[in-house]
Parts: C-alpha cells; sequence; structure tokens
C-alpha cells in the first residue's frame, strides 16, 4: 500500500469497540455483552477517521510499509471509545457551593430556587459575566472533562433567559466549538427558568417570536450552530403546553428535541416527548409506566442523570424498567453549578451502583448510547472503521477498571485522542 497516517495504536490488551455492527444505538439484548477484541491495533488516516481496526499481527502485515505521525505502544493498556456527556450546563459564573451547605443542612431544590437561588442566582452572575470571562471558565472546565475521558459533550445555555444573554453563551460555545479539541453539540436552553416578571406562558411567547427566529437567522449566517433545543419541563417551571410549543418551535426551525422532563413531579413530559419525536429526554426520575413505554416505541432516548438523583437525594430513576422496555438509555454528567461532576467515569460508576445497571450497560450508556442521544452515532461512540478517531487509553488490562475504581481515572486515563490527535497525555 504505502502512504501515510496519523497515528497506529499497537497491540492493546483490549480494543472496546462498543459495538461492530453499525448498531446506531444499543438495546436490550445487545447490552449483554459489548465487543471487545483482544491484542488488537488501531489506525487512525490523517483526516482523523479510523481506518482499521483488528488483530495486531494483521494490522502489523496490512500496515508494514506505511508511516505514521505518531505511534503508541499499547501493551498490557486497553483502548476505549473517548466518552460522550449527554447533558451539561458548563457556561456560567457564580459558584452555589453555598446552596450545597444549605441543602446538605435540608432544604430542597425547589425551595432554594424559589426563594431566587439556584438557577435564577447562575443566571444574574453570568448576565454580569463578559464573554471571554464565561470562555475562560468554560475553557477550563472543558479541560477537565477531557481528562476524565470526554470527547463529546453537550453544552446548554440557559442561565441567560433573556436573549442577549442567552446568545453570548450560545457565542461561547461556538467559540469551543471552533477553537478546542474536544466535540461539541449545542443546545439552546433558553427556557430553563422563568425569567422574573414574567409568567411562563410570556416566556414561551418571546422565545418562540423572537428567540427561536433569531437563532434560526445566525444559523443561517453561519454564525452560531445549535443543534438542539431544550426546556425545564416542571412543576413551577415551565407546563407542559408551554414546552409544547417551544419544543415544536424549534423542531419546525431544525433543532433536534432534547429536553429536561419528569425530574421532581410526574409530568407526562415522557409522553409529550414520544410525542412530538424527540430525540431525548433528560432526568425521568418520575417517569410513568406510560411514558417509558411511548419512549421505548419511539426511540427516544432516556439520558439518565446519577450526580442529580444523588446530590439532591432524589429517588433514582428506573433505569432496569427502562432497560427491560428497550428504551435507549444514555448517561449525562450533568455539570453545573448545582451538581459539580465533570467526570463521566464517576457517572458510570454511580449508574452503576445506584442505578443498578451492569457495567457494559454504563459504557455503551456512556459512548454509543449517548452520541445516538445527540444525534451522532453515525460518526461518534464505537471504535468503528469510518468513524471519528475519539479514544482513550487506559493503563489496565481490562477496561472495567474505569468504572470500578471511582475517583481513579486521573491515574486510570493515559492518553485522551479526539480525531486522531492527542489532547491529553498524563
Ligand atoms: O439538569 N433541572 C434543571 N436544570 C439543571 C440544574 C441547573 C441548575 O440548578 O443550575 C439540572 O439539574
Ligand atoms: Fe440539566
Amino acid at each position: 500500500m504505502g502512504g501515510g497516517h496519523r497515528l497506529l495504536l499497537e497491540n492493546a490488551r483490549q480494543v472496546v469497540l462498543v459495538c461492530a455492527r453499525g448498531e446506531r444505538f444499543l438495546a436490550r439484548d445487545a447490552l449483554r455483552s459489548l465487543a471487545v477484541l483482544e491484542g488488537a491495533s488501531l489506525v487512525v488516516g490523517t483526516d482523523g477517521f479510523i481506518k482499521a481496526v483488528g488483530p495486531a499481527d494483521a494490522i502489523q502485515k496490512q500496515f508494514s510499509e506505511e508511516t505514521f505521525e505518531e505511534r503508541i505502544d499499547c501493551s498490557g493498556k486497553c483502548i476505549l471509545p473517548g466518552l460522550v456527556d449527554a447533558h451539561t450546563h458548563p457556561v456560567w459564573a457564580g459558584e452555589r457551593v453555598h446552596e450545597f451547605a444549605m441543602k446538605l443542612a435540608g432544604a430542597t431544590y425547589m425551595d432554594i430556587h424559589q426563594a431566587g437561588g439556584g438557577i435564577n442566582f447562575t443566571v444574574e452572575r453570568t448576565r454580569q459575566a463578559s464573554e471571554d470571562e464565561l470562555f475562560s471558565s468554560f475553557q477550563q472546565r472543558l479541560q477537565c472533562m477531557m481528562r476524565a475521558g470526554t470527547t463529546l459533550v453537550e453544552c446548554k445555555s440557559g442561565y441567560g433567559l433573556d436573549l442577549e444573554t442567552e446568545l453570548k453563551m450560545l457565542r461561547v460555545i461556538e467559540r469551543a466549538r471552533r477553537e478546542l479539541g474536544i466535540g461539541i453539540s449545542a443546545t439552546y436552553c433558553g427556557a430553563h427558568s422563568v425569567p422574573k416578571g414574567k409568567t411562563a406562558k410570556e416566556a414561551a411567547d418571546d422565545i418562540v417570536n423572537n428567540h427561536i427566529p433569531k437563532l434560526k437567522e445566525l444559523g443561517r449566517n453561519g454564525e452560531i450552530h445549535v443543534d438542539n433545543i431544550d426546556v425545564f419541563c416542571e412543576k413551577g417551571v415551565f407546563d407542559l403546553d408551554s414546552t409544547r410549543r417551544i419544543l415544536q418551535s424549534g423542531k419546525d426551525t431544525g433543532l433536534q428535541i432534547n429536553f429536561h422532563g419528569d425530574e421532581l413531579h410526574p409530568m407526562k413530559a415522557a409522553e409529550l416527548g414520544a410525542e412530538l419525536g424527540a430525540q431525548a429526554i433528560s432526568h425521568l426520575e418520575e417517569v410513568s409506566d406510560e411514558g417509558i413505554a411511548a419512549m421505548a416505541t419511539a426511540r427516544c432516548s432516556a439520558v439518565l442523570l446519577p450526580t442529580t438523583a444523588y446530590m439532591l437525594r432524589l429517588k433514582q430513576p428506573r433505569a432496569r424498567k427502562m432497560l427491560e422496555e428497550g428504551v435507549i438509555v444514555a448517561l449525562g454528567s450533568d455539570f453545573n453549578p448545582n451538581a459539580y461532576c465533570l467526570s463521566m467515569p464517576m457517572v458510570m460508576h454511580l449508574a452503576c451502583v445506584n442505578m443498578r445497571m451492569s457495567m457494559p450497560e454504563a459504557l455503551a450508556a456512556a459512548t454509543i448510547n449517548a452520541a445516538y442521544a445527540l444525534g451522532k452515532s453515525h460518526s461518534h461512540g464505537s471504535l468503528e472503521v469510518g468513524k471519528q478517531g475519539d479514544l482513550i487509553i487506559i493503563n489496565s488490562s481490562r477496561w472495567e477498571h474505569l468504572i470500578y475504581q471511582f475517583g481513579g481515572y486521573h491515574e486510570l486515563i493515559e492518553y485522551v485522542i479526539a480525531k486522531g490527535k492527542v489532547v491529553y497525555k498524563k
């Protein structure tokens, strides 16, 4: 053959493909065990996409004449797909560590929200912050996520609520998308909270009449690319009617529906999402049986957020029931000033212990199924030829250590690679 390639990863103890037949998601029996090769190598081309993955000796023969910009000896180590974090709120100013103390002393999330704290506190600080300030803290957070193995992350706006600040947040996300190594799926979440002085209906009117048309215009000009639309559908926040109007209007402009539903109260959000053709619904601690069945039929993925239930001491989402019914279960860190966790390995561990998921289920939920939740599983979420060369190398002879060693990811993760380029080396 002859010719150049970007990267050769040689002779790994395990290469966790996750899936190997072009599956867009894994559900039901497909989650019993994941596709894993032993003693394997992997090649990424100069375009950043995977060119070959297979037994080490076969790859060596096939590529013996070729040159590589970088070769990494993976003997005794494991290669996994880069992790996908399907739900984060990473652009904001204003710490809320004081609220953590209040919650430890017994206050609920809604007690704090209704007293003007919570999201509204962060909204005030974020409105005051400059774009550069927001970018700088956001960039640091993204770097921490990358060091924890995340190579594709969903990032929401939603601490502006007014059009000006929502656009400021989306510009910050757009800048990161263009400048940084990590992959980003951008979500407009202007309906994250009802702004002071407005009713939910008035806020929904403003979003539908002013925000969404502006996003459409900026998307057409190529200024800001937004992938998803989100609403916090919750008692005392956006009711089902306002949620429906906002999501439908976003969908009509070409955005994927991906929203917060059935978190603190049963709202029939899952039923609504399935009806509207949502790509994903997050939280679902209070989802109904009918909602679960509707999501399974509609292939609407459930983005479960173990950190939220853990930190707010909520009842756990019924992951086992969802898995049994064939729902496409994904995971997200829900990183935000309420749930300060940047680590998908810790999220997978919590999902296993608190939501009773198996380790293969948790890894699939943090790779192929999380990519599905973002509409990107054709190019992300598994190590298959033709997919983007996003992967991590861990210093251990079995991949499960990444989940088992709670908080041990700093020691385990040696390389994080995005599009075949090393973006973090221990
Ligand atoms: O997903 N539930 C709504 N939104 C966030 C919390 C955001 C915040 O408290 O700042 C969540 O947990
Ligand atoms: Fe959230």
